[in-house]
């Protein structure tokens, strides 16, 4: 039936667009199908079909004179006879071709501009982490892929496993378009007790919800995987919900699963149940159920937009007092209660980090109850055959400051293992003392070249105008006390008499990360390339203290 509504689909196309489509055909025997690709290219349709699998409908720029090669895993296809059928150019069709090899594999994790210690795709696009979970020693990063070219198009759900949650091993994508639409963002639950029926009590499933973004509509759909997250099914009552024709509106996406219990700080005599908090209307949505396939709608929050988060904290460590913080896309978030059926909001909203963060999700299921968020950068990373990264993961804390409750947001502390330190002295520098060690000790320079590096330091100022970093003439750093902005959105320090800043700068090939006063406030940007060799400070007078200045070693495979 899918097959027949795909392929119906394709010929509609061809004839409405007259053109021939070229086909190929072949036995698999390889791992992967290396296909060309370049900008240049308009886009056309490219479909894959074998017997027993399901047929496969995207778009792609298949090129005879390919920018950069992208490639299909065909692990699915083995032994069977594929027939890929293309309504561009055959001469572009004809140079795809099987391999147990990556085109241009030797080159991978170590291109000129491949991010060093921040998680990339390969190849193709990448943007939101989905299905951020741990299970069973692994943490697992879903994320939104296009495997075929270095734009967003084809909605997939990539896929990459790590044991810190820093040296990642990717794998295959695991969930890609049907007829029911592209795979849009979501996320992934550990059903222990089996409630969904998916396993079996010896072998309970990952549980996944996810989105199917069709241009008539967006429903919500269910996954499972009885293979620790490796392969996913889709469930075959797909979708769970469709709240189309209620609302009336097309978007209504990114599933937010997790088990709610009264251990969270509520007094209920409900002993737990699932809650899946959906970004439709206005804002988020809650829905809960007992066995993750059925789905009731319970209340409403105004004011955010996709990728909804939704968890429970301690405030200042202390488990007797929790709050349950709601995110949206942006990181912009509501602290309030949450009665497993209703969040009431107190405060907000807030921010906590800028830049280029954006659709971060927080992991299920760690293993030592740390609360850790991945965010996604749009990061161009110039001339490679691939687009995106995810930021540094970072543990989420809500402290107690003079403005209220807040998030504070740190690398997790595994990144200290990545750090190999050049220079750290207690000392307070001049502005001329402190650049020339920089420019010495830099991680950029000789034998260290092409490193990450880490500055931790607090700058302290003498006029209240501005100050701070800069690396190869552009500011990193931005700090007007005057205004009392930091790279132009409003800071106010702990004491707001203080002149001094403490930061956490990691540089990788194509982004920066910023972490202000132990992680009050981050942001994010892209470099501006080419990569930075002069780091300096800057600003009237100041003086810059407790430096500590770190190569930062790949976790590149
Ligand atoms: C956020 C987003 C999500 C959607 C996904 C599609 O970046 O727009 O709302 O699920 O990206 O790729």
């Amino acid at each position: 039936m899918r097959k027949s509504i795909i392929c119906c689909l394709f010929s509609v196309v061809c004839c409405l667009l007259s053109v021939q489509a070229a086909e190929l055909s072949f036995k698999v025997k390889c791992k992967y199908l290396n296909l060309p690709i370049s900008q240049q290219e308009p886009r056309h349709h490219l479909l894959f079909q074998a017997k027993g699998v399901d047929d496969l409908s995207v778009v792609a720029r298949l090129s005879a004179s390919p920018e950069y090669w992208v490639f299909k895993d065909l692990t699915a296809y083995k032994g069977k006879t594929l027939t890929i059928t293309y309504d561009g150019p055959e001469e572009a069709l004809a140079q795809v071709y099987q391999a147990d090899t990556i085109r241009d594999a030797q080159e991978m994790y170590h291109e000129v501009n491949r991010p060093q210690f921040h998680f990339t795709s390969r190849r193709g696009w990448l943007n939101d982490p989905n299905g951020c979970i741990w299970h069973d020693g692994l943490y697992h990063l879903y994320y939104q892929h296009n495997p075929f070219e270095r734009e967003w198009e084809n909605m997939t759900w990539g896929h990459a496993t790590s044991p810190d949650l820093l040296h990642w091993t990717e794998q295959a994508p695991v969930l890609f378009p049907d007829t029911l639409g592209t795979m849009y963002s979501g996320s992934a639950v550990f059903d222990k007790d089996n409630t969904s029926g998916f396993g079996t009590k010896n072998n309970p499933p990952l549980v996944y919800a996810y989105t199917a973004d069709r241009s008539d509509r967006e429903v919500q759909c269910i996954a499972y995987s009885l293979d620790g997250g490796m392969t996913l099914h889709k469930y075959e009552g797909n979708p769970v919900i469709d709240s189309h024709d209620k609302w009336q509106t097309h978007d209504t996406r990114d599933p937010r699963l997790f088990w709610w219990t009264t251990d969270n700080g509520q007094q209920t005599t409900d002993k737990g149940h699932w809650v899946l908090v959906l970004n439709e209307r206005n804002g988020h949505s809650i829905y809960t159920s007992t066995n993750l396939r059925d789905w009731t709608y319970k209340s409403h929050v105004n004011g955010f937009w996709e990728c909804p988060d939704l968890f429970p904290l301690p405030v200042d460590g202390n488990p007797s007092d929790i709050r349950w913080v709601m995110l949206g896309a942006s990181n912009t978030y509501m602290i309030g209660r949450f009665d497993g059926k209703t969040f009431t909001p107190e405060s907000g909203k807030h921010r906590f980090s800028t830049g280029a963060i954006y659709a971060a999700q927080t992991f299920n299921h760690t293993p030592d109850g740390r609360r850790i968020q991945i965010g996604w950068a749009n990061i161009d990373h110039q001339g490679m055959p691939f687009r995106g990264q995810m930021l540094l993961p970072t543990e989420l804390t809500l402290r107690t400051t003079k403005d209220g409750i807040r998030l504070v947001s740190k690398p997790i502390k595994e990144v200290a293992s990545l750090l190999k330190t050049l220079y750290a002295s207690d000392k307070t520098l001049s502005e001329h003392e402190v650049n020339e060690i920089l420019n010495k000790k830099s991680p950029f320079k000789g034998d260290l070249e092409g490193l990450g590096l880490h500055l931790r330091a607090t700058l302290t100022l003498s006029y209240a105008t501005s100050a701070g970093l800069r690396l190869n003439g552009h500011n990193i750093i931005d700090y007007d006390l005057n205004r009392n902005t930091l790279n132009g959105q409003f800071y106010s320090p702990q004491d707001p008499t203080s002149l001094s800043l403490t930061m956490d700068v990691y540089v990788d090939r194509t982004s920066v990360e910023v972490f202000i006063d132990d992680g009050l406030y981050s942001f994010s940007a892209p470099l501006q390339l080419p990569q930075g060799d002069n780091l300096e400070f800057w600003g009237p007078d100041i003086n810059v203290s407790n430096i500590r200045l770190d190569a930062v070693t790949s976790t590149m495979p």
